[in-house]
């Protein structure tokens, strides 16, 4: 069995959000579930920034609604300047944290060694890391793609792994924040490759599989309409309740 067999739409609020902000985005998003025990096909996953996962975390409690972190340090405790454990995460009760996102790759530096590192950490703690990988257009343009896929997987996955205690999200570079989804057939070919290497690293083709990249409520049926998509990581939909949802109900 993956991680879940319903849908999961996740939104990774990025470096946006004042707590004013988080606090109507939140309470409009908890507005649109009519009640607690209501039979959902979705898990829903928000990841704010740091400083207001505490915050989030206690208005959510209760509802169907689970927060992710955005990334973790592969440290647990210590001299670290700066950085946030997964530790603290989960003491603050979240249950997720993105890990290798494109953004962290280029802006800074992350590499799979230092992902498969954090994303050991996080395991160890008891998140589910979301790890994220997906290739740039200029790998898409040179035919590398499906190689760039391969080794991105196989070497940020840590020790420990299982398809029970991971998810991925392939999100091309190229996609995000951009408008320009892939097509079908691009997420398709991707997903299917995840899943052969899947199945050479994890033993089973069963993983979670989202895709993410300029997903719309607009473009959202069709993504899900693929057997092979899992949910959706979204970005600059997941910062307007009715987007999300909206999102979430093409499910
Ligand atoms: P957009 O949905 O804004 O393209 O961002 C996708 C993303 O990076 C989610 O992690």
């Amino acid at each position: 069995m993956s991680f879940t067999n319903k849908k999961i739409i996740a939104g990774n609020w990025k470096m946006n959000g004042l707590k004013n902000e988080a606090w109507q985005l939140t309470n409009d998003l908890l507005s649109k579930f009519e009640s607690p025990d209501q039979k959902l096909q979705f898990e829903m996953i928000i990841c704010p920034p740091a400083t207001l996962l505490s915050e989030v975390v206690s208005m959510v409690d209760g509802s169907p609604i689970k927060v992710g972190a955005q990334n973790c340090s592969d440290k647990l405790n210590g001299a670290y300047t700066g950085e946030i454990s997964p530790t603290m995460i989960k003491d603050i009760g979240a249950q997720f944290v993105i890990l290798g996102h494109s953004e962290r790759r280029s802006y800074y530096g992350e590499t799979n060694e230092i992902v498969s590192q954090k994303a050991f950490s996080a395991l160890s703690q008891g998140l589910t890391p979301i790890i994220c990988i997906g290739e740039t257009l200029e790998q898409k343009e040179n035919g590398s793609a499906l190689a760039v896929i391969e080794d991105q997987f196989t070497n940020s996955i840590p020790e420990g792994a299982s398809i029970e205690n991971i998810i991925i999200a392939y999100e091309p570079v190229w996609a995000i924040g951009t408008g320009k989804v892939a097509t079908l057939q691009d997420i398709i070919d991707i997903h299917t490759k995840i899943r052969e290497v899947s199945e050479k690293k994890l033993g089973s083709r069963n993983i979670s599989i989202l895709y993410g990249g300029s997903v719309k409520p607009s473009n959202a049926k069709d993504i899900f309409s693929l057997q092979d998509v899992d949910g959706v990581l979204v970005g600059g939909a997941s910062l307007n309740a009715d987007d999300f949802w909206n999102i979430a109900m093409e499910s």
